[in-house]
């Protein structure tokens, strides 16, 4: 018992519990997105709905959400504690900038990106998760999904913050692997390229939403035009 206390108190045990709660996480963003990728299914959302009530009346789903919200919350509390700790620990100011892997500029912006997805993240559930989770009536989650984005502000805010998030993802995969120790030479270029499939395909995905929206509804109001 006393090994795990000391292990979690060590800045190392905190690295490795952000790294295994941002890769679960992203397990969950895949399931999400492909979850999402039946808005695209041009059956006036039927496909959508059905996905939305299994969420919402699986006993299984509804367990597992408990840990994704407990991961959310572990994963920011200790990204700011490791991030006082590590300002604390370093007294002299860094000179330069490199953008590459692990270069300060990375991971000094890990923070900041993590607030904008925490903001993000507050909006997206009040807009989608909570009317779909906690009111009376039956809610369509497709209805939901196009009426957000008629609104082209509310697209645009989408469109930055999956940029935020691809960029927060580039960094905290890279920075997982190497907490996790599986960053060696055979391995790397195999890490480099799943990395890439996830930091950059997954807010691709996601941002591919919107824009189909937003044209969608510039369609439907041209038609609607027309007719008149
Ligand atoms: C633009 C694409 C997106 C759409 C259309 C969308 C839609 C939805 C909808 C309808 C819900 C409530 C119903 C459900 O559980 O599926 C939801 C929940 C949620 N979304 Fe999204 N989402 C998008 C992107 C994202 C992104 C990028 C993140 C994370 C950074 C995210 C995180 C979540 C979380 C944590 C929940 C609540 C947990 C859960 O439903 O199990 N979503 N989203």
């Amino acid at each position: 018992m006393n090994s795990i206390l000391a292990f979690y108190y060590s800045s190392i045990g905190k690295k490795v519990l952000m790294s295994l709660t941002g890769l679960f996480l992203i397990v969950f963003l895949v399931e999400h997105l492909i979850g999402n990728l039946l808005l695209f299914a041009n059956d006036s959302g039927k496909m959508y709905e059905a996905y939305g009530d299994f969420l919402v009346s699986n006993p299984v789903i509804r367990f597992i959400e408990i840990f994704l919200f407990l991961g959310v919350i572990v994963h920011a509390i200790l990204g700011v504690i490791l991030w006082i700790k590590n300002r604390k620990t370093r007294p002299v100011k860094y000179k330069y900038f490199r953008l590459k892997d692990n270069s300060p500029l990375a991971s000094r912006t890990t923070i900041w990106t993590g607030i904008v997805i925490g903001i993000f993240l507050y909006i997206h559930l009040k807009s989608f998760f909570i009317p779909s989770r906690f009111t009376s009536q039956k809610v369509s989650s497709y209805e939901l999904v196009m009426h957000a984005f008629s609104n082209p502000w509310y697209d645009l805010f989408y469109l930055i913050a999956l940029l935020v998030l691809g960029y927060h993802l580039r960094h905290g995969f890279q920075s997982a692997f190497q907490t996790l120790g599986l960053r060696n030479k055979t391995y790397a270029p195999f890490l480099d390229m799943l990395a890439f499939i996830f930091w950059f395909l997954i807010p691709v995905g996601f941002a591919a939403i919107p824009v189909y929206f937003f044209f969608y509804h510039q369609a439907v109001s041209t038609m609607i035009m027309g007719v008149h």
